[in-house]
């Protein structure tokens, strides 16, 4: 499966991915996906939003055993987020068929669409809509750098945007959702653990910035007539990294536009995204304000007008108890334990739990790095994930 996937959108010069949603890249790993699930005699279904299904059992039976993740990146990303969540599930099912499992509920295999929001700027957009989560309207406001929307990308890559909204029925067919995925940190490896099981997702969103300001000649203006939007954009990140270290939490500007983006012309706008993150919401929305104040502040003192507008927001994620509690029994048959970690990543675990009851499973990552071409985990590591999900799936599905 992996050599399969290897080249699909990988940049030659970086080896990272570029697997943006609705993309030619994206079509491809989808591809794949529906190759996976034909090769295996699974159902194969496409719902409204473009998630991708494939069946064992009658999916109108209920209370299905699903797992899966997304095989859309972020620009340059890695080939484990996302992917290894997706081709797990594949080769734990052919490990249940090997053991001659019997499943007495549905299994199903997902692949859901725009997980990590990279070209329209909303993650987890395919779970978001069918949970409910994304209006319709809010859905087709989504444009993305080029200026296309959603709904055209989608229409570009053969899908039917008009089709686009909540899902409840299908919904209503899960009676647990599993996602593996890489680890984005290094808790396993600094316990010593290849796999490990979810407790909560950290609170988190995405904030823009514009900094309005004046364009004007980089060689004929004085300094004290300027109106630079870039100066009070980059007093913004320093602020945020100290606001972020002194609570304990995260910010990031990751993502930043320049207009009109020349070499020797003063800015008239600068805009930049923030992503912040924090273990709790007090202390995220704290770090916030504290950030939204310093730009304002320092816009003052610059001539820049500072406009913030939150793109996204998703509460902290408390996976359910019960689930977790059995996954650990599962897992701990063979007498070893099973670490329980907290992650700031966002996932589609985390969209549908809200709706239904919801596990992780967390693959060891030895250098803890994610989005970015050097994210890795060992085959060791990548099978005894299959292994872990393959028990959890024969434990949740087969007795
Ligand atoms: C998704 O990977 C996110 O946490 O941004
Ligand atoms: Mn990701
Ligand atoms: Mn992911």
């Amino acid at each position: 499966m992996w050599a399969d996937l290897r080249p699909i959108g990988r940049d030659k010069d970086t080896g990272g991915y570029r697997r943006l949603a609705w993309t030619g890249a994206d079509t491809d790993c989808r591809a794949w996906f529906r190759t996976q699930a034909e090769a295996r005699g699974l159902a194969y279904e496409v719902d409204r939003n473009g998630n991708q299904w494939a069946w064992l059992g009658d999916p109108d039976a209920g209370d299905a055993v699903v797992t899966g993740s997304h095989l859309d990146s972020v620009p340059d990303g890695g080939a484990f987020d996302g992917p290894l969540g997706v081709v797990s599930s594949f080769a734990a099912l052919d490990e249940l068929r090997g053991r001659g499992a019997q499943p007495s509920r549905p299994l199903a295999i997902v692949n859901f669409g725009d997980e990590e929001g990279a070209r329209f700027g909303l993650a987890c957009v395919g779970s978001r809509l069918t949970a409910g989560r994304l209006s319709i309207e809010a859905a087709h406001a989504l444009r993305d750098a080029e200026g296309l929307s959603l709904a055209q990308a989608m229409e570009r890559a053969g899908y039917d945007p008009e089709a686009i909204g909540p899902d409840p029925d299908r919904l209503a067919r899960i009676g647990a959702f599993v996602e593996l995925h890489v680890e984005q940190g290094r808790a396993l490896d600094l316990s010593d653990h290849a796999v490990g099981i979810a407790s909560a997702i950290w609170p988190h969103g995405r904030w823009r910035f514009d900094f309005h300001g004046e364009a004007n000649h980089a060689g004929t203006t004085r300094i004290e007539d300027r109106r630079d939007p870039m100066l009070t954009y980059a007093n913004t990140v320093l602020a945020a990294r100290k606001k972020a270290r002194l609570a304990g939490a995260l910010a990031t500007f990751g993502k930043v536009s320049v207009e009109p983006n020349g070499v020797n012309a003063i800015p008239s706008l600068v805009r930049g995204w923030l992503d912040s993150r924090a273990a709790d919401q007090q202390t995220l929305d704290l770090v916030v304000a504290e950030i939204e104040k310093a730009a304002v502040e320092r816009g003052e003192r610059d001539g820049i007008d500072v406009r913030i507008t939150r793109e996204s927001f998703t509460p902290v994620i408390e996976f359910e108890h019960a689930l977790r509690d059995e996954l650990a029994r599962i897992l701990g048959e063979g007498g070893g334990s099973v670490p329980v970690l907290g992650t700031g990543a966002g996932h589609d675990a985390g969209i549908l739990s809200g709706a239904v009851p919801t596990a992780m499973l967390f693959v060891r990552n030895p250098t803890g790095v994610s989005h970015s071409p050097a994210e890795t985990a060992s085959e060791d590591d990548c099978l005894a994930g299959v292994t872990a999900l393959a028990d959890v799936l024969e434990g949740l599905a087969c007795r």
